[in-house]
């Protein structure tokens, strides 16, 4: 997993896959042949760092996730460090931006945006990808903000899209609006599910009264990776007197989860690993867990969640998970809860699962 000294953050028990991407490599190459950057480069979607550790100093780090930024602290060293911006800060006016760009159309947009929005003089952003995962999709949000949009030659089956001649751009992060049950959610961009609140978490929330008689009223209730925040806030409707702990690794679902859910019964946690939540201090949680990394299928973050979710559940107290039926998590979640399939159809399953010692 090791390369050039820098690794994998969260690290994953797929050995095969590898922090330097070819787009990566094609990244660095690319800035290395520029002309020094004038007023600095900013790096987006680094998941590990590779950029921001690699091209040419000074480099300013655009931080998507909590996991992404603790990559970055692991992988950095006192003499290389990065400044880090979130998407909701001023960002610096730089010449040149270097990114990956990401599985979510929707995030590419995020960041264009963010980058238009700070641009005064020229601003050249080269980002990186692999050809496989090409869709005209990103023409189509490129050149809505850059008058000149034009792709490199393919290396190592990576190639680069470079824009140039950014029109100005709002300072508001975008943002839409979906429906569930009676109340409308606000989400930035680039959160899961945009068009829909998910099938599975439907599917959750349309069962839960169905088998929920049997658990007892819970007094804190913890949504992990919530998104947007719409299973922390419909468990808080049927449970008037509990409060609520959300988390999730993404910025973006953090800060949209905040505008949706109520401020005096519940606080959001921008959070990995749920390593603020103290032992045996949560008595429900609830989760639609990730499975993907990017563009890689990994139940090594869930897995991970779910131990932890063990953690900070007192004895006695319940996980509840959604998930399609094919990732058949019940295996793993039988190493730390006794588990019971409360519901199911022909594409999702809900686990409840007991903390019993
Ligand atoms: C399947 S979505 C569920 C979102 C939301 N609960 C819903 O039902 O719409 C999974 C969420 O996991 C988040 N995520 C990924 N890794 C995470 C981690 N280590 N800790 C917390 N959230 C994580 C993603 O940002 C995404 O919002």
């Amino acid at each position: 997993m090791e390369m050039n000294g820098l690794h994998r953050y969260p690290p994953t028990s797929d050995h095969s896959l590898q922090v330097v991407s070819a787009a990566d490599e094609l990244l660095l190459a690319w800035a290395q042949e520029q002309p020094p950057a004038r007023r600095g480069t900013i790096v987006a979607h680094d998941r590990f760092g590779v950029l921001a550790l690699g091209a040419p100093a000074p480099t300013h780090f655009l931080a998507t996730f909590h996991s992404q930024e603790e990559a970055l602290r692991r992988n950095a060293s006192a003499d290389r460090y990065p400044q880090v911006y979130s998407l909701f800060d001023t960002l610096p006016d730089v010449d040149r931006a270097l990114m990956r760009i990401p599985k979510s159309v929707d995030l590419f947009e995020v960041y264009l945006s963010r980058l238009a929005a700070q641009v005064t003089g020229e601003l050249t952003v080269a980002a990186g990808f692999m050809t496989r995962h090409f869709t005209p999709r990103w023409l189509e949000v490129a050149n809505r903000y850059a008058a000149a949009v034009t792709q490199t030659r393919a290396r190592k089956k990576a190639r680069l899209l470079l824009m140039q001649e950014f029109r100005p751009a709002g300072p508001q992060v975008p943002w839409s609006e979906v429906s569930y049950a009676g109340k409308t959610y606000r989400q930035y961009h680039g959160v899961f599910s945009a068009k829909h609140i998910d099938y599975a978490t439907q599917f959750l929330l349309g069962e839960w009264d169905s088998f929920a008689a049997t658990l007892p009223p819970p007094a804190h209730i913890l949504d992990v990776a919530c998104g947007n925040g719409v299973i922390g806030d419909q468990l808080l409707g049927r449970y008037p007197d509990a409060r609520l702990t959300a988390t999730d690794d993404s910025r973006l679902a953090v800060e949209s989860a905040r505008l949706n859910l109520p401020t005096g019964r519940s606080r959001v946690l921008y959070d990995h690993t749920l390593g603020e939540i103290g032992d045996g201090s949560v008595d429900l949680v609830v989760t639609n867990p990730p499975f993907h990394f990017g563009y890689e299928n990994n139940l090594d973050v869930s897995l991970g969640l779910f131990q932890q979710a063990r953690r900070v559940l007192r004895v006695g107290g319940q996980l509840i998970v959604v998930a399609n039926r094919h990732l058949n998590y019940r295996t793993h979640l039988e190493r730390w809860y006794g588990v019971d399939t409360v519901r199911q159809n022909e594409k999702y399953v809900i686990y409840r699962c007991d903390r019993r010692r």
